[in-house]
């Protein structure tokens, strides 16, 4: 069976790798054929090592990654009752669970749901983890479809796989938005339906951002140090309901740094202080891991299916494309989600 692996001596670099088959699905798992799949930062991250002790304990054998995709049910275990062999179903998947690059895999059910034929293939292929994501920052910032009309939301690195889908999402619940990303990226916010758009290398229009609620999604310089851009800006502010969420926590590198233990308790003792503080200027905030989640999952495939939504995906490329893009990470440049598929049928 055809996979991509990290394998123990290559230096965090992806190749094609033959596995055995999986065994049959245990009782709460389903067993897929992959239909396409997508990068997520996370990944190269963790193949380099980056957050090991905590996401890849084992650290036995060949790492897959992949974190979300598109796949078709083969067979499912004697607990799962709601899906059938033949079904398309998205995916998003923690580090921890497993990954995705692998034309057969077994998964929990928790990692799966059923997609209808409104949701094509290569939309579903990058959905999953950037868009759970996407949907748990919004709740964080106490965002939803009936609590968002009206609301100033800036979402800082808008262009990305993260960025991208909340935009839709918030726009989408009549929130106005500030989108901030390169100049070069301004051309696919105002696409996805921005109300304004920044560069964030224009420090006079970023100071200017009169937003009461900022998404964070803009990698982090350095990932042992928190960063949060726009929050001192927006703890100035005066306005009721303001909230900061990010996704770009010191979580991974701390633990990476000093080890599980001391890396755990040193970022919750930097969570605990930031919010400390920014309550005191009357601001809720927030970080966000990803979980997962086949609820909230079913909910976005939904969302997503829906004819007037903008695509997410900037290109569709084969699956066996994949290691090279993997690997060379400085040359992904492309917005929104670059997809991965198994089929000659590419969008
Ligand atoms: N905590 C979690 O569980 C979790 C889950 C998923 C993702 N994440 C993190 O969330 C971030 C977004 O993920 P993603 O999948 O959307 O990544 P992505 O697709 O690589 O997008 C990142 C975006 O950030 C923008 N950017 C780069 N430098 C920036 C800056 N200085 N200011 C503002 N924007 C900047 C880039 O836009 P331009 O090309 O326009 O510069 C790029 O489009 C990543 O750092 C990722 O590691 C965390």
């Amino acid at each position: 069976m055809k996979a991509f692996t990290i394998g123990d001596a290559s230096a965090g670099t992806l190749r094609p790798a033959e596995l055995p088959a999986p065994p049959a699905p245990a009782d709460d798992q389903i067993q897929l054929e992959l239909l396409g799949t997508s990068i997520n930062p996370i990944d190269p991250l963790v193949a380099r090592g980056y957050g090991a002790r905590l996401l890849n304990r084992k650290g036995d054998g060949p790492l897959m990654p992949g974190r979300d995709g598109v796949a078709r049910v083969v067979q499912v275990g004697s607990g799962v009752t709601d899906l059938e062999p033949g079904q398309r179903v998205v995916l998003a998947v923690s580090p921890r669970t497993g990954g995705t690059y692998s034309e057969r895999l077994n998964l929990p059910r928790g990692c799966v749901a059923p997609i209808g034929d409104q949701l094509d293939d290569a939309t579903a292929a990058g959905l999953g983890y950037a868009g759970l994501t996407a949907l748990q920052s919004l709740g964080a910032a106490g965002l939803s479809a009936d609590k968002a009309r009206g609301k100033r939301l800036c979402i800082n690195g808008a262009s990305g796989g993260v960025g991208s889908i909340a935009l839709i999402l918030a726009r989408r619940w009549g929130a106005a938005i500030t989108a901030v990303a390169s100049q070069r990226n301004h051309d696919w916010l105002q696409r996805l339906g921005a109300d304004e758009i920044v560069d964030y290398r224009d420090s006079a229009a970023m100071a200017a951002i009169r937003a009461d609620i900022v998404l964070n999604f803009a990698p982090a310089a350095d990932s042992t140090r928190q960063h949060d851009p726009l929050l001192g800006e927006l703890c100035q502010r005066d306005t009721p309901g303001r909230a900061y969420v990010t996704t770009n926590t010191p979580v991974l590198g701390a633990v990476t740094d000093r080890g599980i233990v001391r890396g755990l308790a040193g970022s919750g003792k930097t969570y605990l202080k930031k919010r400390l503080q920014a309550r005191r200027s009357g601001v809720r905030y927030r970080w966000v891991l990803f979980k997962e989640d086949a609820d909230q999952l079913a909910t976005l495939a939904n969302l997503f299916a829906e004819g007037d939504t903008p695509s997410i995906v900037s290109e569709s490329r084969a699956l066996d494309a994949l290691p090279d893009a993997f690997n060379d990470q400085q040359a992904a440049s492309s917005p929104g989600k670059v997809v991965f598929m198994a089929a000659d049928d590419r969008a």
